[in-house]
């Protein structure tokens, strides 16, 4: 039997995966690359947030539901717009599935090249900013620079929130601000990375808690850039209707989502 080949159908679609709303930060920029890309959304909303989950849960949860997403929905490559499982369930994820997978890695590597004053604030998840992967960036790409981290949850659901037309408290922002300027050398910070696919909708915020002189930085440019290389050559038939977000429970305040979901070309919401 000859293997099923998803990336030979043009209306196969790229499946961008995340715990909520944090991967559209992603999707926006592999529609700068990708106009006629179909694209499969996908909010894990049942199991929102990650980043306060063990890894077990995380690498269990991502892995059992790509797997059967994956069955069903044929897409020529997964994107897992997720720092907390991609940081995690990546290596395990790759290893059981057989479509293209790109990962969303902390931009610790531009930021090391960026920051001037060789200090760098990270704000991720609980999840995310314990792991080794992130250690192995630092040693690797900032091993001479002070990488300053932070877990800033209240971020990621300021970030649903704002994508809801919800109000805001505007002392979340300045709370993660406060947080990392207060560690030693926090004053020297001229570069973030933002190490969670939900705070770059937030970049607004999250720049004038900061004040200026910082520069902010994600994974998203790679992340567009590397789907866009694997890729190449392929036939894209992108339908009329637009694109689909799929969701893993009901929720009656996801309506709300409809006119950010319209901003990046998604107009169909269904529930897996
Ligand atoms: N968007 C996810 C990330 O990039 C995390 C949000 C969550 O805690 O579920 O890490």
């Amino acid at each position: 039997m000859t293997a099923y080949d998803a990336s030979a159908n043009p209306a196969a679609p790229l499946l961008l995966f995340d715990s909520g709303v944090g991967g559209l930060s992603v999707l926006g920029k592999v529609r700068e690359l990708l106009p006629d890309a179909p694209v499969m959304y996908v909010s894990d909303n049942a199991g929102l947030p990650y980043g306060t989950k063990t890894e077990a849960q995380i690498a269990a949860r991502v892995s059992g539901l790509l797997g059967r997403l994956t069955e069903r929905y044929r897409p020529r490559l997964v994107c897992i717009a997720c720092n907390t499982a991609s940081t995690i369930a990546l290596a395990s994820v790759r290893e059981v599935l057989e479509v293209p997978i790109v990962g969303t890695v902390p931009a610790i590597k531009p930021a090391a090249a960026m920051t001037q004053t060789g200090v760098i604030g990270l704000l991720g998840t609980e999840a995310t900013i314990r792991q080794g992967y992130v250690d192995r960036l630092e040693a690797e790409f900032a091993a001479d620079k002070r990488l300053l981290r932070h877990a800033a949850p209240e971020l990621v659901a300021a970030a649903e929130a704002k994508l809801r037309g919800a109000p805001i408290d505007p002392a979340v922002f300045t709370r993660a601000a406060a947080a990392l300027r207060a560690m030693p050398d926090g004053d020297r910070i001229d570069t973030v990375v933002l190490a969670c696919t939900h705070f770059p909708l937030l970049e607004e915020e999250l720049a004038a808690a900061f004040g200026p002189g910082v520069r902010f930085i994600d994974g998203s440019d790679g992340i567009a850039r590397q789907i866009a290389f694997l890729t190449q050559g392929q036939a894209w038939a992108r339908g009329a209707a637009g694109d689909i977000a799929l969701f893993t429970r009901d929720e009656p305040g996801d309506k709300a989502l409809g006119p950010a979901l319209h901003r990046y070309g998604i107009d169909r919401r269904l529930v897996f």
